[in-house]
């Protein structure tokens, strides 16, 4: 695996980039920095390979301002109201950075962290182990939370992030992947021509401050209603007080697990219909957050000069629901000493069509 440096993060840590390639041709590179997937080169139904994320091509860029492009996000992906929660009958208050809320782990969440990295080859493909060490009071955070992420790129160009983290004191935990994708490459044009089919029967509606509402809804008859193919601006601009809320799609679905709870399911089959590329998203976790770049305004500069508009990526971030520590009656992200957090996720990327 090659490796060659991508300066120094302000801490004065040296950062790294870690170049993952299989037989097939795909590569991702990778920084320790925040875990960052910098690039990711899959092939087309021509078998010609673009770059389907979004991000920057220097480290200072990522450093100075980043919308969470391509990164590992923690100790808590997704929103905390008010930055609040109780446990064990105490409460907590996280740091706030997203209006009144916290989002994403806080000020300086795992995406803006060194993590050591671990290189490694096996008869699964290639990959990295990173790990951090996050200590108690982090962001506001009870216990040291010890997290380890493996990135593998398979020879079956899939891309699977398993994640891993023990504590030593109770603590809300939910780690998950930021990378925008645009499989049409090289983020030049907006996303709402792939067509998604996602398996969820329902969805988590939001206030106007993207916190839940609370009682999970059907999808039935809503703009949220992908389990059948449907582009993904077919229905965006439509007048819908959920897509209002969200300024678009910026929702957790609750994945069909069909019963088995951690069990890998298929989440959401993706097509670029121009380019013929295809991504599945299979996942252990309940629920996937799906962000149609609603907040990208052509400020950001990105890769090779590409301008990042309106909608020219969408995430999909497989986690708990939003706001769990206060919901009780979503799926729960507390983590106990002597427990295992785990939950893996994988992006397969192939083609369709001629
Ligand atoms: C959130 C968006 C947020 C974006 C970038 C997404 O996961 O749901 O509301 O703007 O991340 O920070």
């Amino acid at each position: 695996m090659e490796r060659s440096s991508f300066g120094t993060a302000p801490g004065g840590q040296p950062v790294d980039v870690y170049t993952l390639t299989n037989r097939q041709g795909m590569e991702a590179r990778v920084t320790n920095y925040g875990g960052i997937i910098l690039s990711l080169r899959v092939p087309d139904r021509d078998g010609r390979f673009d770059d389907v994320v979004l991000g920057y091509d220097a480290l200072a860029d990522y450093v100075a301002e980043s919308p969470y492009f391509g990164a590992l996000v923690g100790r808590y992906g997704n929103r905390i109201a008010r930055g609040r929660f109780t446990l064990d009958g105490r409460q907590y208050t996280l740091a706030t950075n997203n209006g009144v809320n916290h989002l994403h782990g806080g000020l300086k969440g795992f995406d803006k962290v060194v993590w050591t990295a671990a290189p490694f080859e096996n008869d699964q493909g290639m990959g990295l182990v990173l790990t951090y060490v996050s200590p108690d009071g982090e962001e506001g955070y009870p216990g040291t939370l010890t997290a380890r992420v493996t990135y593998t790129l398979t020879a079956d160009n899939a891309l699977v992030f398993d994640y891993h983290a023990t504590t030593d004191r109770p603590t809300p935990v939910n780690l998950t992947q930021h990378s925008y994708f645009n499989l049409a490459g090289d983020g030049q044009r907006d996303i709402l021509g792939h067509v998604v089919t996602f398996n969820a029967d329902r969805f988590v509606p939001i206030d106007a401050t993207s916190i839940p509402l609370g009682p999970l809804r059907d999808v039935t008859g809503t703009p949220f209603d992908f389990r059948r193919p449907t582009a993904i601006g077919a229905r965006i601009q439509q007048d819908d007080e959920q897509l209002r809320n969200g300024l678009g799609y910026d929702h957790s679905l609750v994945l069909d697990k069909g019963g088995q709870p951690g069990a890998l399911t298929l989440a959401a089959h993706v097509l670029e219909p121009t380019t013929g590329r295809v991504m599945e998203v299979h996942t252990t976790e309940p629920g996937m957050q799906f962000y149609s770049g609603n907040f990208l305004d052509g400020t950001l500069k990105g890769k090779r000069g590409a301008v990042y508009h309106h909608r020219f990526g969408f995430a999909l971030e497989t986690q708990h629901l939003p706001d769990s520590p206060n919901q009780p009656a979503f799926p729960s992200t507390l983590l106990r000493p002597g427990e295992e957090y785990r939950s893996r996720t994988l992006y397969r990327f192939s083609v369709s069509g001629a």
